[in-house]
């Protein structure tokens, strides 16, 4: 990705460095104009090109149960938060614009392996179940994780996190409230609840990222303030939030160890398998091939719509 004009001439102004370090250094926003660090400016575009190519292909685990939903009601709610997912990337890949980077070429990336999407999206939605469980612990990690990003040092990024962590409420409250209704429902409805939770709890912790001990962008982002939090506390957090919710929605969370340490408050659980967060992370998961065969397809699909846009526009501009 070429750095936009502003930052070439300025790379080496030491006085605009001393800016950027009091305007970070105060709690206060970079804005697009700003002149930033060029590993700032990567930082940022790695991270939210990698958290907007995870919104688009998070659409796809959900939107696979679109026409089998058990009533209009379930359809009319799931297309509506696919439809969210889908506009969470706009925002995002905006976002990585004003950097300067350029869409088509962080899709290329994406198709291309060289940058990432959640982990967690490699995995299957088996039963109708899996759309409840998906709404309540994935999205639930998703608003723990993104919360904090509605402050990030970088004012597109904040400002887009602000809209989606609205969203993303409402996406963890209708998984919840699905899955309250099946759990008030038959002993296969139950089964097929606690069946699901078994095979997404631990993918879910893995979506804050490798231990800190492990986490090679954690440090510096956290001293840009693009990240508030570290990736433990985060996860930390997540658990001691979801535990309660689990045992009023009367499922149990598959991991023997977890306990609430009187002392502390906080709930220990067990070793998460970073072997297979690793294996997934290089394609070896459940559904890698299948996702990005699918984003190819959508990618080379849709090519002509692109193009007799931009034809559009550049003949009545
Ligand atoms: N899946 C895939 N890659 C992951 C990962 C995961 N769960 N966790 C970490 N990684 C990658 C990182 O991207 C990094 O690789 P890179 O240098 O090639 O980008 C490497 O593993 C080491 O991880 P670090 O902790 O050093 O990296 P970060 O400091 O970037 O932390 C992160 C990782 C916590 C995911 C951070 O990037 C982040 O907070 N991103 C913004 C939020 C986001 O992207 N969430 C993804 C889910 S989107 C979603 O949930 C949609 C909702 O609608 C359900």
């Amino acid at each position: 990705m070429t750095a936009a004009p502003r930052d070439r001439a300025l790379a080496t102004d030491p006085g605009r460095q001393a800016e950027f370090d009091a305007t970070i250094a105060a709690d206060h926003r970079i804005e697009p104009r700003d002149w930033m660090p060029e590993g700032y400016r990567k930082t940022l575009i790695r991270q939210i090109a990698q958290h907007a190519h995870s919104e688009i292909i998070g659409m796809q685990p959900e939107g696979d149960w679109l026409l089998a939903a058990p009533s209009l009601r379930r359809k009319v709610i799931l297309l509506a938060k696919v439809q969210d997912e889908a506009g969470h990337g706009l925002y995002l890949y905006s976002a990585t614009e004003t950097l300067g980077a350029d869409r088509d070429e962080l899709t290329d990336m994406l198709i291309e392996g060289r940058q990432k999407y959640s982990s967690i999206f490699n995995y299957p939605t088996l039963t109708y179940a899996d759309v409840g469980v998906v709404g309540w612990l994935v999205d639930g990690a998703a608003i723990c994780n993104q919360v904090p990003l509605c402050r990030s040092s970088y004012g597109p990024y904040a400002r887009a996190m602000i809209r989606i962590c609205k969203e993303e409420s409402f996406h963890q409250r209708q998984g919840y409230e699905l899955l309250l209704t099946m759990m008030r429902g038959t002993d296969e409805q139950r089964a097929m609840v606690q069946d699901a939770v078994d095979r997404w709890w631990w993918p879910s912790l893995m979506m804050f990222g490798p231990p800190d001990a492990d986490s090679p962008n954690s440090a510096q982002s956290m001293a840009w303030g693009i990240k508030r939090h570290s990736n433990d506390e985060l996860r930390q957090r997540f658990v001691d939030m979801t535990v309660p919710q689990a045992e009023f929605l009367g499922v149990t969370l598959p991991d023997p160890e977890l306990a609430l340490d009187p002392e502390t408050g906080r709930h220990r659980f067990g070793a998460i398998d970073w072997v297979e967060f690793k294996r997934v992370l290089t394609g070896g998961g459940p559904c890698n091939a299948e996702r990005i065969t699918r984003r190819r397809a959508t990618r080379d699909g849709n090519a002509w719509v692109t193009e007799a846009a931009t034809a559009y526009a550049e003949k009545h501009a």
